[in-house]
């Protein structure tokens, strides 16, 4: 698929490979003190899972913190999924102290708030002109933020080691995301054993959030299919699929094929929950630099346009569609759609999540993928389609307004997407089974 020589006039021929500073493995979050004081934090704005406040390891860092003089002050009103006036009321707590560095301990909406915070107290300024256009005015973030260390508490997002917040965008009723290599945390610790108590039905959606981030970084466009940029500062922060990128995607892609199953039926298994949580920081650091496409585009106005559904391990919030539900149910329908433009690629997935491929068609590789994503999202309780949401076909044109805004996203898939053809995704994706 890659071709190492400038054999076509003006196209690309360069990839980056962006890396990130992580400290993986179980007791990991024990030498939290200790990596904070290495990045020069003496005041700490902590940002922490109202629902894991009071757990044994939490409890471990907030003692180990005192005990080496570092001064911690706790920001535990975070909403689950972040919107425009939660972010900014984080970003109001940290302007109101004196602080030399975040840390954030949480899932997705946690690390993502604690980069919202950061940006708006350090620059100023509103959600709406860092968010990208055509929604918000994708203002530069314009310098560096405080040091942040982000410390991941589900497998899921990979957001310790992305340079992207995600929130609803309450303005628009939409959600969407800002993106700035400022925001990308400066460490990330990630340590396995936190997994432990979160609930199977978590587990799913997130593990599944794991695996779309790794199928769609893996059939995302090849880098080489971008114009080469005249002047060099100006490419483009995600660049496609490229080798670097498919080595960890691929990797996320047998971990999440072999252990999401095992990790949600019986949540005593230490091993498939560890394997998990490797699997969400190499899914997230290969999303980061190739970018994900139609599932998480199409999710954005799933994500927003109801609030009927209450998922599995999510009975305690209001009902919403977590995002790793949102983005899973366009999978299938989105890997029909993009199957014929690169089947070799649906094929290798379908093949590193345990199909045998060895007799399968190219013309079938798409309807191979889905089909194994189905199978795997019945066993492990996710609901059958956007139907299950609330959506029916009366909402197919809001669904594809929504997603079609997502042009950041969209730009990364393989084949060009129109809003017609996102209102035949989103009509296909309404139910599986
Ligand atoms: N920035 C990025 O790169 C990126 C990538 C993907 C998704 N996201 C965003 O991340 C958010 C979703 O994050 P998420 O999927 O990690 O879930 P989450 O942070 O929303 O948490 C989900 C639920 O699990 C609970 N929880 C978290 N850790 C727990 C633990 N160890 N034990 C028990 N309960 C626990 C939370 O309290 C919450 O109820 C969405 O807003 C999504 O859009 C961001
Ligand atoms: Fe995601």
């Amino acid at each position: 698929m890659y071709q190492f020589s400038d054999q076509t006039e003006g196209k690309e021929t360069v990839f980056t490979i962006k890396s990130q500073d992580v400290k993986f493995g179980v007791g990991a979050l024990r030498e939290l003190w200790s990596d904070a004081r290495s990045l020069g934090m003496n005041q700490i704005a902590l940002f922490l899972d109202s629902n894991i406040k009071a757990s044994k390891p939490i409890s471990l860092i907030l003692e180990s913190f005192e005990s080496s003089g570092l001064e911690v002050d706790i920001y535990d009103a975070v909403v689950c999924e972040p919107n425009t006036s939660s972010c900014m009321a984080a970003a109001d707590f940290v302007k109101q102290g004196e602080y030399d560095g975040i840390v954030s301990i949480g899932g997705g909406s946690v690390m993502d708030t604690a980069k919202a915070a950061n940006l708006l107290s350090c620059h100023g300024g509103e959600i709406l002109d860092y968010v990208n256009a055509p929604i918000g005015l994708a203002k530069k973030v314009p310098g560096p933020l405080l040091p942040h260390i982000a410390c991941p508490t589900t497998s899921g997002t990979g957001a310790e080691t992305t340079g992207i917040v995600v929130l609803d965008i309450e303005e628009v009723g939409l959600k969407s995301g800002i993106s700035s290599p400022h925001l990308k945390p400066n460490h990330a610790i990630v340590d396995p054993e936190t997994t432990l108590t979160l609930p199977s039905g978590v587990i799913a959606s997130t593990g599944f959030d794991v695996l779309t981030h790794a199928v769609e970084s893996y059939v995302a466009r090849p880098y080489t299919s971008s114009d080469r940029p005249l002047d060099p500062s100006l490419r483009m922060g995600y660049q496609g699929a490229t080798p670097y990128n498919d080595i960890g995607a691929l990797a996320a892609i047998r971990i999440g094929g072999k252990y999401l199953l095992r990790a949600v039926q019986n949540d005593q298994d230490e091993e498939a929950r560890f394997q998990l949580m490797f699997a969400a920081t190499l899914a997230g650091l290969a999303f980061n630099s190739a970018g994900v496409h139609i599932p998480h585009a199409m999710s954005y106005s799933v994500a927003t346009l109801k609030h009927e559904y209450t998922a599995k391990g999510y009975e305690k919030l209001p009902p919403m569609a977590p995002h790793g539900i949102a983005v899973v149910l366009n999978a299938p329908a989105a890997f029909r759609f993009t199957g014929p433009t690169n089947p070799e690629r649906h094929l290798e997935v379908a093949q590193a999540m345990g199909i045998d491929t060895r007799d399968a068609k190219l013309e079938d590789a798409g309807m191979i993928l889905a089909d194994c994503f189905i199978d795997l999202m019945k066993k492990t309780g996710i609901p059958n389609g956007l139907g299950a949401l609330g959506y029916s076909e009366h909402d197919v044109p809001a669904l594809a307004e929504g997603g079609f805004a997502q042009q950041r996203p969209l730009s990364m898939s393989p084949c060009t997407v129109s809003e017609e053809d996102l209102k035949n995704l989103y009509n296909d994706a309404l139910q599986y089974w």
